[in-house]
């Protein structure tokens, strides 16, 4: 275990996490991803008419694995999940159906649409939320000449709008862009709950999990 430097706030603890890149995929998952597949590849096709510059699409299947391991090895405090920035819905999806009460909140509308429609074609029991997933203040953890792809967005903050706070989940799931994963891992630190876990894909075969210590 690796502890992160702190200057006197709470810790995150980088836990040994050893997820099987080799794990089966039950069918009934693997039919979600074929789904998934279909809409990842028609909107690549289509992507000069509708470019997202921030959407980059994880390895779902090496996600759902790393899921998977996560919620059997009960080391979540709770069953609520909360991807930051969900794209298409995929990996909120992915985790409803292993059982955690799950929303995912995306800044960009076309996204919330499309993900509301995986989640509906697939019938998945997630939520997504239209807005912006950094708490109300977090903007200030970045250095001030950092141009972190997380803040350039004017939409209205998620969790106000629902009467959330982000101490609600008890795992929060992210795909940060290259080098904006610090900022992610201390707002984490600072707005998650004591013993909340972050779980973030950093690249093919790089999945790392964080748990928040008082
Ligand atoms: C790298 S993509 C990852 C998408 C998805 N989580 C996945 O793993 O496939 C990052 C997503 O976060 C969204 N995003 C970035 N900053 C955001 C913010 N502050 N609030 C809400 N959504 C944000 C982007 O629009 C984009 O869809």
């Amino acid at each position: 275990m690796k502890r992160q430097k702190t200057n006197g706030f709470p810790e995150l603890e980088r836990l040994d996490f050893d997820w099987d890149d080799s794990a089966e995929i039950p069918p009934a998952t693997e039919l979600i991803l074929k789904d998934a597949d279909r809409v990842l590849q028609a909107y690549w096709d289509q992507w000069n008419k509708k470019p997202i510059e921030q959407y980059v699409a994880c390895d779902f299947r090496d996600v759902w694995r790393a899921l998977a391991k996560l919620t059997a090895s009960k080391l979540a405090k709770g069953n609520t999940f909360c991807e930051w920035g969900c794209g298409f819905g995929i990996v909120t999806g992915l985790a409803s159906q292993l059982g955690w009460d799950a929303i995912g909140i995306e800044a960009e509308s076309f996204l919330v649409d499309q993900a509301n429609r995986f989640l509906i074609r697939n019938q998945l029991k997630g939520e997504i939320l239209h807005g912006n997933f950094l708490p109300r203040g977090s903007e200030r953890l970045a250095d001030a000449q950092s141009n972190h792809a997380s803040l350039f967005h004017q939409v209205e903050n998620a969790y106000e709008q629902h009467d959330l706070e982000l101490d609600d989940y008890a795992l929060v799931f992210a795909y940060p862009w290259p080098g904006e994963h610090p900022f992610l891992e201390d707002v984490f630190r600072h707005y998650a709950g004591d013993g909340a876990l972050l779980l973030m894909f950093l690249g093919p075969y790089e999945i790392e999990l964080f748990r928040k210590i008082a």
